[in-house]
């Protein structure tokens, strides 16, 4: 873990006194700078923001207090070609964040200034036909990944139907309820999928044998909201039984698994709900091969630049995932898996808060953050970034 000293935060803002405060802080910093990628480069960049101006009717000012660097972000460097907001150059980086209110403009009654909250990161355009988790490419932009600049530079607008209350209480956790959501969803469509063929309640008289494939941040959130449920649940990686993150697996009540995963009694040693979070093709032909009869797999990791093959099950893989077919590929989140989200992250508070927290294996200042941007530490699985 790195400890670095915190950048001051400012004390909140009251609506009509803007500017100056922010000003204020300028000193610190990156009080007006944002993480980008730049169209061209793979290398991320500070770049300078506009001071936003007060929010205005419906609106909400927010600041971020913790974000989260993910696959994703890292993916959009290495692409070199960001999906640029409209006349920009370069896209704000940033969607896993905690952030709290610091202004509201008229008309908000649903939150209020000092309340900590989630946002999420996918947003319907106008006119757009299905839940939003659902929607085609072109239908919808992304905080921080597709058109939209995100949460990296510490001062956004939003409005407060895209942001989700956080109890404070949770404020350590919480960070981690936008990956938790990922797997939520894949949750829930797996359930959805199987209680349409098998009949509702299925997996709660006979709760399914969970593996989650990968030891990244979705590996283990995806373990951590199986293990809510209290389903007995795998986690299968290929650092030895030793290391720091199998420890972790078992500290929070996984098994770790490494090494083959292919069984000739499918029946009896393999698994009913695969999370596959690895975005391996030959990990996830192994885990299909450890399912059993009536099993779902649910692809929740991909690789953004697949590797050209003969078979290219990885572009698949991506494919089934972004386009959300019913291998069953899944991406995104919509709001029950918000909810759940944090339901994950009370419940973990209320029963283990040291072991979720381990999840996250660094935690830096955003002027030591560029690095972690092109870079994963070794053994570890979520860097986040203290304003
Ligand atoms: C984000 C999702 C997003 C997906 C595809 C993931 O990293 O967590 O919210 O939909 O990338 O852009």
């Amino acid at each position: 873990m790195v400890h670095v000293p915190r950048v001051p935060i400012p004390k909140a803002v009251p609506a009509g006194k803007l500017s100056g405060d922010i000003h204020h802080c300028r000193d610190s910093l990156s009080a007006m700078q944002g993480i980008a990628a730049v169209a061209g480069s793979t290398a991320p960049r500070f770049v300078e923001r506009p001071e936003p101006a007060a929010p205005g009717a419906g609106q909400v000012l927010c600041r971020t207090l913790r974000l989260g660097i993910c696959g994703t972000d890292r993916e959009i460097l290495r692409s070199a070609q960001p999906w640029l907001p409209p006349g920009e150059e370069h896209l704000v980086l940033g969607h896993e964040c905690l952030a709290r209110v610091e202004a509201v403009g008229p008309g908000v009654t649903e939150v209020a200034t000092g309340a900590l909250v989630v946002p999420t990161v996918r947003r319907a355009r106008p006119g757009a036909r299905h839940r939003v988790d659902l929607l085609s490419f072109g239908d919808f932009t992304e905080r921080g990944i597709v058109c939209e600049h995100g949460f990296s530079a510490p001062w956004w607008l939003d409005e407060p139907r895209n942001l989700y209350r956080v109890p404070p209480e949770l404020e350590k956790l919480a960070v981690l309820t936008e990956p938790l959501a990922i797997v939520e969803k894949g949750i829930h469509e797996a359930v959805a999928a199987q209680e349409a063929r098998l009949g509702a309640g299925c997996w709660e008289a006979l709760p399914p044998r969970v593996l989650a494939t990968g030891l990244g941040p979705i590996g283990f959130a995806a373990a951590a909201a199986a293990i809510r449920r209290g389903w007995p649940t795998a986690l299968y990686g290929r650092d030895g039984q030793d290391s720091s993150r199998a420890r972790l697996a078992a500290d929070l009540g996984a098994r770790y698994v490494s090494g083959e995963l292919a069984t000739d009694d499918f029946e009896r040693d393999g698994f009913d709900l695969v999370l596959e979070c690895s975005g391996s093709d030959e990990v996830m032909l192994q885990a299909a091969r450890a399912l059993a009869s009536r099993g779902v797999m649910v692809w929740l990791g991909s690789m953004r630049v697949p590797q050209p093959a003969p078979l290219n099950v990885q572009q698949l893989m991506r494919d089934g995932l972004l386009r959300n077919h019913l291998h069953i590929g899944s991406v995104n989140a919509a709001p029950r898996d918000f909810r759940a989200a944090l339901d994950d992250v009370a419940w973990w508070h209320a029963r283990n808060a040291p072991a979720l927290a381990r999840l996250i294996t660094a935690r830096i200042a955003p002027r030591d953050a560029l690095w972690h941007y092109e870079h994963r530490e070794r053994q570890g699985i979520k860097a986040v970034i203290e304003y």
